[in-house]
Formats: structure tokens, sequence, C-alpha cells
């Protein structure tokens, strides 16, 4: 197990763009991989992209059969993904909560599209495409976004739908 320290927003290291992933299948990459699959677990994340643990990477993973903090959120698969690329397939956007380990005890409504198509590859240099829809394809943006040194709070349109967890969730 390697857990890692996860920066906090105002970390100048959050807000940087990440550089692509060049070399697939090195003992680095996998256990970056490890890193991030182990911290997100550990924390109980719905996701973790590497600048969060301080690696200027383009590599995301996510993924729950269920996650305590999105209780209603339907299972989304377990997923390393490197170099990604979100295609949007229907304008349509939803509001949605979404919280952030860069971010703790808080929460804020982002609006997202609802239908995306990713790809990227896995850790050994495979290509992935999928279809997401709804909080998979949140959550997807949401990782990807941090890629981009974009963290959930600048996509806010409404401030008033943000604050902390255990106020707007009394008693969990
Ligand atoms: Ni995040």
């Amino acid at each position: 197990m390697a857990i890692k320290a996860v920066l906090r927003m105002g970390d100048p290291r959050l807000l940087e763009i990440s550089a692509a992933v060049s070399n697939f299948d090195t003992p680095e990459l996998h256990q970056l991989v490890k890193d991030l699959m182990d911290t997100m677990r550990a924390e109980d994340g719905a996701g973790l992209a590497a600048p969060q643990i301080a690696v200027g990477l383009r590599v995301v993973v996510f993924g729950f059969d269920e996650n305590e903090r999105y209780p209603d959120a339907e299972p989304v698969p377990q997923t390393v993904l490197i170099n990604p690329l979100i295609e949007v397939l229907a304008e349509e956007r939803e509001d949605g909560w979404e919280g952030c380990l860069s971010v703790p005890g808080l929460m804020g409504v982002v609006s997202r599209y609802t239908h995306i198509r990713y790809s990227g590859y896995d850790p050994f240099g495979k290509p992935i495409e999928r279809e997401a829809q709804h909080f998979h394809a949140r959550v997807v943006q949401h990782e990807c976004d941090h890629l981009d040194g974009i963290l959930y709070p600048q996509q806010m349109s409404d401030m008033r739908r943000f604050g902390f967890t255990e106020v707007l969730q009394p008693g969990g």
C-alpha cells in the first residue's frame, strides 16, 4: 500500500496542465497507478487524478460499486484512464452535487454533460473507449478537469449551492 497525501485547493500544482504519458507498461507508471488506487480507496473517493498526488501526468482512476459519498449513484466501473479524451455526445447538461478529495469537507452543484464518449489507454497501452451517461459521465468530466488544472468550484455557476457536507447532509 502506498497512500499518498492529497494536495488541497490552494496548492498551485493543482492548477497546472499535466503532461501526456509517453511510455506505457513501465514500473514507474504501474507504481503511480497503484498509488492512485490505494489513495482513492483509503479516502473513499469516487476518483482521483495524478496531479492530486503531485504527479503532473495525464492519469486518472475512478470507479466504485457503491460509494458512501454518493449513496444514490449507479456503480461506475473501476478504471485506469491514461491520456483521456472526452467527446460530448449530446448537448444536454444536468446539475449534480460533487465533492473532491482536494476540497475536503465541501460539496457543490456543477453542471456537466450527461452523455459522453471517453477514450484513452490502460497502463499497458491498450486502448479504452466507452460511452458514459449521468454520474459515470460526471465522474470522468471531473477527473479529466484535474488534468487541465480545473477544480470543480471553478465550474460552478451558483455559489449558493456550495457548502460543508456535514451542514448540507446532517447526520451523513
Ligand atoms: Ni477531484
